[in-house]
């Protein structure tokens, strides 16, 4: 599923990027990738699916 749009940012690459790089806020998760300084609109959703990606590891 897009969560944004504007860039074409997947869960999946949000859940990759916490795994892997440990992103761990939406500060680390835009250093690795595009997301949230168009719009904005994913910037609550990718706060999301870091705390749920977090809580299941
Ligand atoms: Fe992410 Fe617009 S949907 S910046």
């Amino acid at each position: 599923m897009f969560v944004c749009m504007c860039y074409g940012v997947t869960d999946k690459d949000i859940r990759h990027a916490v795994q892997n790089e440990g992103a761990g806020n939406i500060r680390e998760l835009r250093k690795q990738l595009d997301l949230g300084s168009q719009c904005g609109k994913c910037i609550h959703m990718a706060q999301q699916i870091i705390d749920a990606t977090i809580i299941d590891e």
